[in-house]
């Protein structure tokens, strides 16, 4: 009975061990299958970390980067306030620099009017010296007539108001020439051109007459008026009047002739100075509008005055052209727009 149990106790015995063996075996596999597992994680984790290393050197890379950029964008910064304090100052001095041109540019007007006024002066002489002349005749014979004791009331008076006319003459000449010498302020109005040639033509018709000088005018019949300065306007005509009466020097006096044109076309009004002098060689044509350009002797000529009036007739927002005259000789046209709607946008 004893033989039996027992072997009955070792089988099961054998059976529970089997049964703890195969637990364990389990176990043992499982553990393995978790380690092998956190090997997997480990070598992902060390992946992982390996990337974040990566990333924080190309953070650092990018942040350094940035710094340096931050730092370029400041330098960037301080050159461009650098360069606008510069632009700041340079414009200043263009400002300064265009004012001095300006002020230039009047005192050339200036001093080419001062030497036109000295042309005129002789001119002028002969002009005074006429009415000057007459007042004197008139009073003398006022002043014979008390001397011999007779006075007739009305032929003196008359004597009297013919010398006053002959004073408001010659008045008028002086006070024109000084008007015209003035350093005035410029200023626009509605100018009538044919009447500013006339005056020109006036003021220069002495010097022009003594010299044989042919002088043919002719003027549009409408009003032709731009919006401009007189003074200006009379300086433009006499520059070119002298100059053509200059050309004329050596011409022959049968053929000593300038000609005035006015007309009205379209929108603008074109004003055509004409002389039969020996007219300009290409060469010279091209500088004759560049200030001291001058071909007269030292002393006669500034070489101003085209500039001037190339200058005058910019301001009054025309053109002015060089052409050559039908058979010889100079001619000059001036091209302004006609006062009315839009010419003043012409203007400066
Ligand atoms: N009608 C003309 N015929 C021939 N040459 C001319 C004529 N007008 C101008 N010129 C030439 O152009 C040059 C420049 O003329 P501009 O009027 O500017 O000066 P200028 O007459 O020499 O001197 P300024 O006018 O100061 O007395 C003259 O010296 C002359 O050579
Ligand atoms: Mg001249």
């Amino acid at each position: 009975m004893s033989a039996e149990p027992k072997a009955l106790r070792r089988t099961g015995e054998a059976a529970a061990l089997e049964e703890q063996i195969e637990e364990l075996q389990l176990r043992v596999s499982q553990a393995e299958e978790r380690r092998r597992a956190l090997i997997h994680i480990m070598g992902d984790l060390n992946e992982s970390n390996r990337r974040l290393g990566d990333q924080r050197k190309a953070m650092l890379h990018i942040l350094k980067d940035s710094h340096r950029s931050n730092l370029r964008l400041e330098d960037s910064r301080k050159a461009m306030i650098h360069i606008m304090g510069d632009l700041r100052s340079t414009t200043q001095v263009m400002e300064r620099r265009e004012q001095e041109l300006r002020d230039k540019q009047e005192q050339l007007v200036q001093a080419g009017k001062l030497a036109t006024l000295g042309e005129l002066t002789t001119g002028v002489a002969h002009e005074l010296n006429n009415p000057l002349n007459n007042i004197g005749l008139y009073v003398g014979n006022v002043i014979d007539r008390i001397h011999m004791g007779e006075l007739p009331t009305e032929s003196a008076r008359a004597d009297l108001e013919k010398a006053m006319e002959q004073v408001r003459k010659a008045t008028e000449i002086i006070s024109h020439l000084r008007t015209f010498g003035r350093a005035a302020p410029v200023t626009f109005e509605a100018v009538d051109v044919d009447e500013v040639i006339e005056r020109a033509l006036s003021l220069m018709q002495e010097q022009l007459r003594l010299r044989a000088i042919d002088v043919d005018l002719d003027l549009c019949p409408d009003e032709l008026v731009v919006h401009g300065n007189p003074i200006q306007l009379e300086q433009v005509f006499i520059n070119l009047l002298t100059n053509a009466r200059d050309a004329l020097t050596e011409v022959p006096e049968a053929r000593k002739k300038i000609r005035i044109v006015s007309s009205l076309e379209g929108d603008g009004i074109r004003i055509v100075f004409e002389d039969t002098g020996p007219g300009i060689p290409t060469e010279i044509a091209k500088r004759v509008f560049d200030p001291f350009f001058t071909t007269k002797e030292v002393g006669t000529g500034t070489g101003l005055g085209l500039s001037i009036t190339y200058s005058i007739v910019k301001e009054h927002g025309g053109e002015i052209s060089l052409s050559k005259t039908p058979g010889g000789g100079a001619t000059f046209t001036v091209e302004v727009p006609v006062y009315g709607d839009g010419a003043e946008a012409l203007l400066r």
